[in-house]
């Protein structure tokens, strides 16, 4: 199943609001210099690249993304000149050897198919003494509104634990995270798990995002006949913490990792 990337608005009902809060934190942890050059892989919407221009007053912040429908909100929303977009892939990111002094990427290196080539990328993109970090959800753990999601989807249907992210991306995990850091040439390599709420108001507010067919859990959840789908919303809604007046308090976590060139 190709993963499908290709509609900004949907993805900021589902992860784009997320990846926000989850960014904020993550450029904090980093505790990054003022005025300096930045690249964000795999920028989509411009989530990360939206908290880099508000939180580190960078002289620069260059957006990588395949995706064009992605590229064209991260244009529209972010509109600040110190940010340019440019189209391109992890595995050949388009900037010349060491032309950023930070790069970094959010809920992205899991999706590119050689991992060890796009973080070598990012370390080849960063001058001496650069740093390169990332975050990636905690599928296989605590990243509640997806894994509730695929917890649900198994139980109706078995084939379907293949799809589950936990499953399917065993890199997002410290260990793995750390291993690509320092196989990729990094020093002072470190990670850390980084938790944020995520409310949602109602049953709604939780499901319609899985209805967009964006990313992975939305693409299985398209690909389902109406009788399938509605019984995994039925099971969510028993089984998914809901309090008297209809919220749903879940908490996510993403796991990060930063490293020295
Ligand atoms: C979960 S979204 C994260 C977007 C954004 N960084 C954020 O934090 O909201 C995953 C992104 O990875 C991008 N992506 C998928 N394959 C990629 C590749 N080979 N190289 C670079 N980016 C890729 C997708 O187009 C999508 O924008």
């Amino acid at each position: 199943m190709q993963d499908k990337w290709t509609d900004g608005e949907a993805y900021e009902m589902f992860v784009g609001r997320w990846s926000r809060r989850v960014g904020e934190q993550f450029l904090s942890w980093l505790n990054p210099p003022k005025h300096a050059s930045w690249l964000d892989l795999g920028c989509g919407t411009g989530a990360l690249t939206a908290q880099i221009l508000k939180h580190c007053n960078p002289r620069s912040v260059i957006g990588v993304e395949p995706s064009e429908g992605f590229l064209l909100l991260a244009r529209d929303q972010v509109g600040d000149k110190r940010a340019a977009f440019r189209q391109g892939d992890g595995e050949n990111i388009p900037v010349a050897d060491g032309e950023v002094d930070i790069a970094v990427s959010g809920l992205v290196l899991n999706f590119i198919p050689d991992q060890q080539n796009a973080v070598n990328e990012l370390a080849r993109s960063v001058s001496e003494g650069g740093t390169v970090a990332a975050y990636v959800w905690d599928y296989a753990g605590h990243a509640q509104f997806i894994r509730y999601f695929w917890d649900a989807a198994i139980e109706l249907d078995s084939s379907a634990r293949e799809k589950h992210e936990g499953v399917r991306f065993p890199s997002c995990r410290p260990e793995p995270l750390r291993t690509l850091f320092v196989a990729a040439g990094l020093h002072d390599v470190v990670t850390e798990a980084i938790d944020i709420p995520t409310p949602f108001t109602n049953f709604d507010d939780y499901w319609l995002p899985f209805l967009s067919g964006i990313g992975p859990a939305p693409g299985y959840c398209a690909s389902l006949d109406e009788t399938a789908r509605n019984s995994i919303k039925d099971n969510l809604k028993i089984t998914l913490p809901t309090d008297e007046d209809g919220m749903i308090l879940l908490a996510a976590r993403a796991w990060a990792v930063r490293g020295t060139r």
